[in-house]
């Protein structure tokens, strides 16, 4: 159990996020005992319901989205946790009464603000919440995304924020970070003597870090059609996948010592210019294919959008350790698997005796957690011949307990106040300046997004991006 009491007031509790995340996360940690029993959770949002509607809402909307140890007598006890209150953001009234209700409670000194609502609502609700105290350093504040949709409105936001909240008080979620896998590249890494010697450009050939989802926009037409897969997926999760594979040895498993490591790798990554992302960068949309709807058929989608449903990136980490090692990213709805993985590609050992065959090591975090490495052993039978054979590491099977979902984790350690696994101001913003010549390329290019058949891997384009360099992705290799 933790020994840390708590309030959580989610801002944005009625909203899809709640419902189908929080809560169900908070109910997971409860169900297993890790929640403080006088921890408690604030639900605000404008809707005018009081505590007993919230929890009617509650019931229908979020209860069917637990997916383990589910009891009655558990989610009885979970609910009476919760509280409700009817909050206008821009009402500095409404939160003087949000104040007493935190206040009331003498026998807790953690406050966590959960901010699950648009970007345009943080500033006034940092400034009313600042105006009531609730900003004092026993108070942390969660930042959901998206955290802007550029490098100014970015800036803007983590500027308002730090107004009236100091940098450590400021968790800035990016789910990717809670998945047990993505984290256990760390250990993998700097925690196996064998990997690290050959995790360096004298060895590795390519690396590829994909993001693959078989289901379309659903019914987020309008929210996707202004955000794009690059700004939804690749500014963030993709660069943190691509930062635990690239970064150096953190000199501590602290906040700062691993966020640090982290900058370095998103900061030496190689800008690119209007030209080079014409080059290095494909924008796809799905089309339609069998019973599936193209990207423009979609709910709420114009019919005449260029937004990309896939994008796909030739990066280079301009480090001693990956100096000339192309990374290829991609993310794309509507592809033929969902699967978010890493791959490195090893050279082949010129002075084999075996012919040319190169070792190949998958990290892949969903939908199976395993580590796979490709060897070449001897086939049976007379001589020495030869045959790619995969050994396989699962994670489900290797290390006994329950695997908590992304957002409990990261919960979890809002509620410890642990910021490790949160992303810092500065790394944040480095990251949209990485990405933001390729959001002007789009803005004004004439070439329109590439189309690929619903439940494909994407399109052709992409596929050349590697054929340049002699490469596969990762579905096409033997
Ligand atoms: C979210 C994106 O951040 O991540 C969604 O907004 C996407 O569009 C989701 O579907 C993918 O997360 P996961 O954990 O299912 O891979």
């Amino acid at each position: 159990m933790s020994q840390t009491n708590f309030d959580m007031v989610i801002f944005g509790a009625t909203g899809d996020l709640s419902m189908r995340k929080l809560l169900p996360s908070l109910y997971q940690a409860h169900a297993a005992g890790l929640l403080h029993p006088d921890a408690r959770i604030l639900g605000v949002s404008r809707s005018q319901f009081d505590t007993a509607q919230f929890l009617a809402k509650v019931e229908t909307d979020s209860k069917i989205h637990i997916k383990h140890h589910f009891s009655d007598a558990l989610w009885a006890s979970f609910i009476k946790r919760i509280q409700y209150l009817s909050l206008n953001v821009s009402e500095p009234e409404h939160f003087a009464k949000l104040g007493e209700v935190v206040k009331a409670r003498k026998e807790t000194d953690n406050v966590i603000i959960y901010l699950s609502t648009a970007p345009k609502f943080f500033a006034p609700a940092c400034e009313n919440l600042a105006a009531v105290g609730l900003n004092a350093d026993n108070v942390r504040i969660v930042l959901e995304k998206p955290l802007g949709t550029d490098l100014a409105s970015s800036q803007a936001i983590n500027a308002d924020v730090a107004r009236f909240f100091k940098e450590e008080q400021i968790y800035r979620i990016d789910h990717y970070l809670g998945k047990e896998s993505l984290q256990n590249v760390l250990p993998l890494r700097f925690g196996n003597v064998f990997l690290e010697p050959i995790w360096h450009k004298d060895f590795v050939q390519s690396v590829q870090i994909t993001i693959a989802e078989q289901l379309g926009v659903e019914e987020r037409g309008e929210f996707y059609d202004i955000t794009g897969a690059l700004r939804d997926m690749v500014q963030n999760h993709l660069m943190q996948m691509l930062c635990f594979v690239a970064m150096e040895r953190p000199k501590s498993l602290g906040a700062d010592d691993v966020r640090d490591e982290k900058l370095k790798v998103v900061a030496a990554l190689k800008p690119m210019t209007s030209a080079d992302v014409d080059k290095n960068v494909v924008r796809g949309q799905y089309t339609a294919s069998g019973s599936l709807k193209g990207y423009l058929q979609e709910h709420k989608v114009p019919a005449d959008s260029r937004t990309e449903t896939y994008v796909a990136i030739r990066a280079e980490v301009d480090t001693p350790r990956w100096q000339g090692v192309p990374f290829y990213l991609r993310t794309g709805k509507r592809m033929a698997a969902r699967s978010a993985q890493i791959v490195l590609n090893f050279k082949p050992d010129a002075g084999s005796l075996f012919g040319s065959h190169a070792n190949r090591l998958i990290i892949s975090l969903q939908p199976d957690e395993t580590v796979s490495l490709k060897w070449f052993v001897k086939q049976v039978g007379s001589g020495l011949n030869v045959a790619p054979a995969e050994m396989v590491l699962d994670m489900g099977k290797a290390v006994d307990g329950r695997r908590a979902e992304a957002y409990e984790l990261l919960l979890r350690e809002v509620i410890d106040g642990r910021l490790a696994l949160f992303n810092r101001r500065d790394e944040l913003e480095k990251a949209w300046e990485w990405v933001m010549p390729i959001l002007d390329n789009w803005a004004t290019s004439p070439v329109p997004p590439h189309g690929y058949p619903a439940d494909s891997w994407g399109p052709e384009a992409a596929r050349k991006l590697l054929a340049r360099d002699g490469n596969l992705w990762v579905e096409e290799q033997g």
